[in-house]
C-alpha cells in the first residue's frame, strides 16, 4: 500500500467557515474512515464535528456537542457519526480496546475523534487528521493530512489557503 500523504492548509476566518469545512469533509468521508481532530480548548473541534454531522446527513446534526465524559456518542443516520472524545485518554483507550474499535469498524459509520493526538496509536488506517489552531487574527487555520489514496479529494476542496 502506498504511504503517500496528502496535505492541505485552509484558512477559516470565522465559526461559519469551520462548520462549512466540516460539512465538506462529511460529504466526502466514507464508512469506516475517521477524522482525528486536534486542537486546544476552544480551537473549534466541536464546531467542525457539527459540520461533519451536517455533511454526513445524520438525523439531528444540531445535537452534536462536546462529548467529554461520554467517551462516544452515536448520531444516527444513513452514515452514522460516532463522536469520540479522548480528552480522558485512559478511559477512551480502555473502551476502544474492549470492543469499541471493532464497533467503529463494523457499524458502517464515520468516527470523529476529539483530542485524537492523545490516542494516535489507535487511529484507524484511513484517518484524516485535522489540526486547528488560532491564526492570531481571531480566526483559525486548519492543517489537514492523511493517506493520499483514501483522501485524494482533499486536493479539490475549496477555501482560501490564507486570508489576506
Ligand atoms: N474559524 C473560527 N474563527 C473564529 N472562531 C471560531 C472558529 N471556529 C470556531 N470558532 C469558535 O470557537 C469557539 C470554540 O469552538 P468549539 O466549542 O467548537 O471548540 P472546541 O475545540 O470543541 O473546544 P473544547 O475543547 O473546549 O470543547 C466557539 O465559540 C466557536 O464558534
Ligand atoms: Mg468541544
Amino acid at each position: 500500500m502506498s504511504t503517500e500523504r496528502i496535505e492541505r492548509e485552509l484558512y477559516l476566518p470565522d465559526a461559519a467557515a469551520t462548520a462549512a469545512l466540516g460539512a465538506t469533509l462529511g460529504a466526502h468521508l466514507r464508512a469506516g474512515q475517521a477524522l482525528a481532530l486536534i486542537g486546544e480548548l476552544g480551537a473549534g473541534k466541536t464546531c467542525l464535528a457539527r459540520g461533519v454531522a451536517h455533511g454526513l446527513g445524520v438525523d439531528a446534526p444540531e445535537e452534536v456537542a462536546s462529548p467529554t465524559y461520554l467517551l462516544v456518542v452515536e448520531h444516527e443516520g444513513p452514515v452514522p457519526m460516532l463522536h469520540v472524545d479522548a480528552y480522558l485518554p485512559d478511559k477512551t483507550r480502555a473502551f476502544l480496546l474492549d470492543g469499541g474499535l471493532g464497533y467503529l469498524d463494523e457499524c458502517g459509520g464515520v468516527a470523529v475523534i476529539e483530542w485524537a493526538d492523545r490516542l494516535v496509536d489507535l487511529w484507524p488506517a484511513e484517518t484524516l487528521e485535522v489540526r486547528l489552531a488560532d491564526d492570531g487574527r481571531g480566526g483559525r487555520v486548519a492543517r489537514l493530512a492523511g493517506p493520499a489514496g483514501a483522501f485524494g479529494w482533499l486536493a479539490a476542496i475549496g477555501a482560501p489557503a490564507r486570508g489576506d
